[in-house]
């Protein structure tokens, strides 16, 4: 979770690495730190409990100069958050940030008697602890005979007192990137840091050492033979890195999703319908199993549960979606004829992570959805395709989630016609109305204030609730949990079919109602469950088809008319529309959208 950088060069670190650690902040933002070794070879520390300005404020008072440091911003697991639980940590000569989790940090301690020299509650310390044990002089055998001792994940960047101009860096599951610049080396936990300083890096392998110097990265195996780096190449515009103007992160995604849609399904069709073949699938993926299973967590599972639904009803092929961090627990019967999409933003989720392995070890052929080039779960699965939406920074998700729709739309339209269900003519009308999307979502964004105007009669409810019947409560399943995570309002979304077996006890004239009805199929019914609600007092805010009627009897608070599609991609224009309540509600209570308490944006723990 935590977000970690490392430089070394020409140029001076301690601004070089406060920048980065204000794009890596959405993982994690309760405390952040530097350790720069200075050019006496001495390393020095800053670090605060607060966010990436609080360090910046700390430095401005007392700064560090050096060309080579490490940096971190954390998102708390062992120890709370204060000024010494902050990394980077430093014991004897050995001064480490780290994301991950120590399990056995506790039985470390013992076995080298640490208790009385340990400063932080943190397992970081401990490992800082251990490879000090180990050093005396040889940086290689030292972090050999540490990672040989840990249990648990850990990405490390490492400084040794005594090697001035080196860092070191080594990982187990946690993510680290490493880049060559101009004038130097870097390390990340994830590229979108490193794009605007380099196009060229690598994605450290596991229980490999890296020695990043100014002139160069060098790369061992654990036997310590060098080995060639896998270089990759960043394939984001950096722009997409800014805020571009927009007072958060999260209102510049949600204006970019036609334009990254739409770059993520243009080149996957040919001859007006959909072919994955770039992306390497062949039809055989998606006409030979019996069965689909999405591993995923958050709005990304939420992605699944809307694919489910387009799936079952296009495919007509079983489909669940787990929770990946339930998955493995749960007996789930995949098996050879299994095809298991793993769906996630980051690629690095370790729920998802393990649960795509877990599948492997059961024979499931494996496919990603994933955004971040590279990133562990692609390279973990038999198949990916990327989602095109370019570096997502706000932690709620927007961008990213509607371009795995896009994915899910081509994978159901591909696997319809391999499967004998579409003809070419019924495909190919179901590749224009996608390819109408982006069109019919920039109609709503484009009407933004509308929704701005209806966000603002939410802004004192405690309780929300959400009604759909079909895709329409899968997609509220996301809106909900968009308004929780920004505006900390307690929303539920419900099948408003089910509302009236327990639930509405908890309708009264406090509790607005967001109602979506876009599916004909439901419409009526859709309509005799929103009276209900509007009997016991609730104040409903609806979002309808535009092409629906409304009951003149009925009162209605808030109405947004959704430009039409067919059905099934409906889906599209009503996320946007519910990203913009939650963004609107977030932001009219003044509170910090990007970076909603708690919360961090690549989740690398279990
Ligand atoms: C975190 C983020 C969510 C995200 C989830 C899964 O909880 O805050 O926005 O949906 O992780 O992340 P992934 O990178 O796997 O899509």
């Amino acid at each position: 979770m935590c977000g970690i950088i490392g430089y070394t060069g020409k140029k001076e670190a301690e601004e070089i690495m406060l920048d980065a650690l204000e794009v890596l902040e959405y993982r994690g933002y309760d405390s952040a730190g530097i350790a720069v070794c200075g050019p006496d070879g001495g390393v020095r520390i800053r670090k605060c409990a607060g966010r990436v300005k609080d360090l910046r404020s700390l430095c401005e008072r007392d700064g560090v100069e050096g060309a080579c440091g490490i940096g971190h911003t954390r998102w708390a697991t062992h120890g709370g958050v204060s000024d010494g639980n902050a990394h980077p940590h430093k014991f004897g000569k050995v001064t480490v940030i780290h994301n991950g989790i120590i399990e056995n940090y506790k039985s470390l301690i013992g076995k080298y008697g640490l208790e009385a020299e340990l400063r932080s509650q943190t397992d970081s310390e401990v490992a800082a602890a251990v490879l000090s044990h180990f050093y005396s002089g040889d940086p290689y055998a030292a972090i050999r005979k540490t990672v040989l001792k840990l249990k648990g994940t850990f990405a490390f960047g490492i400084m040794f007192d005594d090697i001035p101009g080196a860092i070191f860096a080594v990982r187990n599951v946690s993510p680290i990137v490493i880049a060559k610049t101009e004038e130097g080396s870097m390390m990340a936990s994830d590229v979108t840091v490193l794009g605007q300083y380099s196009k060229d890096y690598f994605v450290l392998p596991e229980f490999h050492v890296a020695v990043l110097r100014a002139d160069g990265t060098e790369l061992y195996d654990m036997s310590g033979d060098a080995v060639e780096p896998e270089w990759l190449t960043v394939s984001w515009d950096v722009n997409r890195s800014s805020k571009g103007g927009y007072p958060f992160y999260m209102e510049k995604e949600i204006m970019e999703q036609p334009e990254v849609i739409r770059e993520t399904i243009e080149p996957r069709i040919r001859d007006d319908m959909p072919d994955l073949e770039g992306d390497g699938i062949p039809d055989s993926l998606l006409s030979d199993c019996s069965q689909i299973c999405v591993v995923a967590c958050g709005t990304a599972m939420h992605a699944g549960l809307v694919g489910k639904a387009l799936m079952q009803s296009l495919v007509k092929i079983h489909m669940d979606v787990e929770l990946a961090s339930e998955f493995m627990y749960t007996d789930s019967l995949v098996d050879g004829k299994t095809l298991v999409i793993a769906i996630s933003q980051s690629g690095e989720t370790i729920d998802t992570l393990e649960a795509l392995k877990y599948a492997k070890r059961n024979g499931a052929k494996t496919l990603a959805v994933v955004n971040v080039k590279g990133a562990s779960i692609a390279r973990e699965s038999d198949y990916v395709i990327y989602t095109n939406a370019g570096p997502e920074i706000a932690v709620a998700s927007t961008k990213a989630y509607t371009t795995q729709l896009a994915v899910l739309y081509l994978l159901a339209g591909r696997m319809a016609y391999v499967r004998g269900i579409f003809g070419e003519k019924e495909l190919k009308e179901f590749t224009s109305e996608l390819r109408k999307a982006p069109a019919v979502m920039q109609t709503v964004l484009d009407r933004r204030e509308e929704i701005h105007y209806i966000a603002r009669g939410m802004l004192n409810a405690k309780d929300v609730f959400m009604i759909g019947r079909g895709l329409d409560y899968s997609i509220l399943l996301e809106g909900s949990l968009k308004l929780k995570e920004i505006s900390y309002i307690h929303s539920e979304a419900y099948a408003s079919g089910e509302l009236k077996h327990g639930t509405i006890a908890l309708i009264t004239e406090d509790t607005p109602v967001v109602a979506v009805i876009t599916q004909d199929k439901v419409q009526s019914k859709e309509f005799s469950n929103i009276k209900e609600v509007q009997s016991r007092g609730a104040e409903v805010i609806l979002f309808m088809k535009e092409s629906y009627r409304l009951d003149q009897d009925a009162v209605w608070d808030s109405v947004f008319k959704l430009p039409a599609m067919r059905d099934e991609f409906m889906v599209l224009p009503v996320s946007a529309a519910l990203q913009l309540l939650a963004y609107y509600v977030s932001l009219d209570k003044g509170l910090d959208v990007d970076k909603p308490r708690n919360l961090a944006k690549v989740v690398t723990v279990e």
